[in-house]
């Protein structure tokens, strides 16, 4: 593999932003070299505060032309990541693009469809699925400790109110999109994760808290939806952004040798006690907090896969698109009542 350092270029200056720029800094396989803003920031200040040597564009494509960076970052507004993104693959950028990829399917495919015929490499972040609690689901999955699984509810409870930063956009519709598009995606996605099977349908109910923090919001935020299988299964995802409680990342998965409730498992190879849960010590997705976020160990991913040319396991473009077509699909049901609504 190469040991020389990927030059990464952050596309807007936010709260994601500050998290991946450590994030990458940290990885030792890349630097971020260059910042885009639409303020005016200063290159010294930005070098001192993040170290390095920054240098800060007040351009997009001024960014995108400069010979010296490989790889972008877009954590801009959601509604900017399709123009971005597509913009960056036509430029021979790889391209790491926060969630959500896109505000619709059309633009969501038009960046995937982008980076494939440039031949540049994507990474989403979903990090939840680099987390310690989805890593130790999925190995004990993989070890068949739950057997078949065929039902699993892996929900989102996050209040986004006027207290936390991203409700000043989060509430229109052009940027936030839907409960699930701004947040409840990380829970579906970790669904796909820990029930990798293909797709059937999706049907999906929404609705609003009355609390006057979240009358602002244009669009329903809570959501549920039941995803049906191909081989049968049957899976749930809640996406409340107005709830009024702590961070919950809710996991609940049943198999045909045990269940997983969160960090609480019981396995009849395990031989253990039915009637009582054993606890198991896995970090739990436990806060929306950027700075909590698994963002290193998920660009160190993509960083090795991209000196070894190859795509980056589970993350990567086609793997998001999977996640992205049962969102816009669920969104689509609820939009129509929750009739039932294909997924291909
Ligand atoms: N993966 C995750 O868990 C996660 C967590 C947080 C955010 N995000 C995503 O990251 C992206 C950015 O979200 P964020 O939390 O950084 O939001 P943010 O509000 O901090 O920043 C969003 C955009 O606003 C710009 N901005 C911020 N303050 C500004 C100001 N005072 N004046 C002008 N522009 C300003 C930023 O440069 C950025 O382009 C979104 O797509 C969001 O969904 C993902």
């Amino acid at each position: 593999m190469s040991t020389k350092k990927y030059n990464v270029g952050v596309i807007g200056y936010g709260w994601a932003a500050a998290a991946h720029i450590d994030a990458i800094n940290a990885t030792g396989l890349a630097q971020v070299t260059a910042v885009y803003s639409s303020r005016p920031l200063d290159s010294a200040a930005l070098s001192a505060k993040h170290g390095g040597n920054i240098k800060a564009y007040r351009s997009v494509d001024a960014l995108l032309a400069d010979p010296d960076v490989q790889v972008v970052d877009i954590t801009s507004y959601p509604s900017q990541h399709c123009e971005q993104a597509v913009a960056a693959a036509k430029a021979g950028k790889h391209i790491i693009l926060e969630k959500p990829m896109a505000n619709s399917m059309e633009e969501v495919q038009r960046i995937v469809d982008a980076a494939e015929k440039n031949g540049v490499k994507g990474c989403v972040c979903f990090e939840l699925r680099f987390s310690g609690q989805m890593e130790s689901t999925k190995a004990l999955i993989d070890q068949g400790l739950l057997g078949d699984i065929h039902y699993g509810e892996v929900d989102y409870y996050h209040g986004i109110g006027p207290w936390y930063g991203q409700y000043r956009w989060n509430i229109g519709k052009k940027d936030g999109g839907s409960a699930l598009l701004t947040a409840g995606c990380h829970a579906l996605d970790g669904l796909l994760m820990c029930m990798p099977g293909e797709v059937d349908s999706v049907m999906s109910l929404s609705t609003k808290s009355k609390s006057a923090y979240f009358t602002p919001y244009e669009y329903d935020t809570s959501a549920v939806t039941i995803v049906k299988f191909k081989n049968g299964a049957v899976g749930k995802c809640a996406a409340i952004v107005d709830c009024l409680q702590p961070y919950y990342f809710r996991t609940h998965l049943m198999g045909s040798h045990g269940s997983l409730l969160d960090n609480r498992l019981h396995s009849d190879r395990l031989k253990s006690d039915k009637s009582k849960w054993s606890t198991l010590s896995m970090k739990m997705c436990d806060s929306g907090d950027v700075s909590d976020h698994p963002y290193q160990s998920q660009f160190e991913a993509f960083f090795k896969a991209l000196a070894e040319g190859r795509e980056m396991p589970l993350t990567s473009f086609r793997e998001a698109l999977r996640t992205f077509k049962v969102i816009f699909a669920a969104d689509r049901s609820a939009a129509e009542g929750g009739r039932p609504v294909k997924v291909d």
